[in-house]
């Protein structure tokens, strides 16, 4: 029999009208807390879309000023660079290039927005030939060998002006080498951003159409992660925090809210959460189908991120989501 008097726990009542279910909300979304990625790449007033990421493009630099304007309007406070060199080489040249596409690039942004904080993305995969993310020898990629060219890197867009350094080529102790040679180059300023726990994943696809980086040969499973593995997560991420990381990362987002999770309980740092391409365009594809309801899918996803313990979000929606949560409803 229900009592008359205390009917005891309802939690319907904290969903009763939109302002109690505010109220209670437990998981906020801030547009300062997304991170827009851009490609940026070679040539002129060229704004070329990417076929598999339906609404993102590819910008020449002299395009990135309107675009970096955008995202700010909108509230989005900081971009991650990517640069599709015109030309690629076995040593990934153009990737660690003064004069290559990214310094250029953030030089550009900063020349036009000052205040947006820009992060690059450190690798070789976008530069080299072969199309993996470091160089090879006998035809295996050789860590340390690489290093030194993703710490020049890094020194040159830490140079042209990007306060975040992003390294995600998975090389062991790539964070030391940046670290150290920020350092040695008067740029101890500079925020390291480790692609931490990065996984061998399938939601790269369409990423590595927008930027021709897919291997020619094999695959990145001898330096990427195991899909399978959440307990290695947390000692790459152990080695990104003891080599001077300032933030970390688990990438992809939504495969892996596990790991985001159990890096949250462990790790008293910044946590980045990447929502990659495949992320992003399985959305898109599926509301431009009429199958989901774009907006919601999107915001349900972020905020799922958001709730795992991420505090930053990168994610080809940053722009879109970011106006959804400007709009008053
Ligand atoms: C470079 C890099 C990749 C991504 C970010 N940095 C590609 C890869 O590892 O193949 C993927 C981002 C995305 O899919 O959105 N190593």
């Amino acid at each position: 029999m229900i009592e008359k008097k205390n009917q005891g726990v309802r939690l319907r009542r904290l969903r009763r009208s939109d302002t109690i279910r505010r109220l209670a909300t437990e998981t906020d979304l801030q547009a300062s807390r997304l991170v827009a990625p851009i490609f940026v790449r070679y040539g002129e007033k060229v704004v070329e879309p990417i076929a598999a990421m339906p609404g993102v493009n590819r910008y020449s630099v002299d395009q990135l000023g309107g675009y970096v304007n955008r995202l700010w309007e909108a509230g989005i406070r900081t971009v991650l660079l990517f640069g599709i060199p015109e030309s690629k080489d076995e040593l990934g040249t153009q990737a660690y290039s003064n004069v290559g596409l990214v310094p250029k690039a953030i030089t550009e942004i900063k020349r036009r927005l000052p205040s947006m904080a820009v992060a690059a993305d450190v690798c070789l995969c976008e530069y080299t030939s072969h199309g993996h993310c470091g160089v090879l020898t006998g035809g295996e990629v050789d860590n340390d060998k690489t290093l030194p060219l993703l710490a020049k890197a890094a020194v040159e867009y830490a140079s042209a002006g990007a306060e975040i350094v992003a390294p995600s080529a998975m090389m062991d102790r790539q964070v030391a080498a940046i670290r150290s040679a920020l350092d040695d180059s008067n740029l101890s300023e500079t925020l390291v951003m480790g692609y931490s726990a990065k996984f061998a994943s399938s939601f790269y696809g369409p990423f590595r159409e927008a930027a021709g980086s897919t291997p020619s040969f094999g695959d990145r499973r001898s330096y990427q992660m195991n899909g399978a593995n959440s307990r290695e997560a947390m000692r790459e991420i152990e080695e990104d925090v003891s080599e001077g990381a300032d933030m970390i990362m688990v990438k992809p987002a939504l495969a892996y809210l596990d790991v985001i999770a159990r890096a949250r309980a462990k790790f008293e740092m910044p946590i980045a959460a990447y929502s990659v391409s495949g992320e992003y365009s399985m959305i898109k594809a599926a509301s431009l189908n009429g199958w989901l309801d774009e907006r919601r899918a999107a915001m349900e996803v972020l905020t799922s991120i958001r709730r795992a313990g991420a505090d930053i979000i990168i994610t080809y929606f940053a722009e879109q989501a970011a106006n959804w949560l400007g709009e008053a409803t």
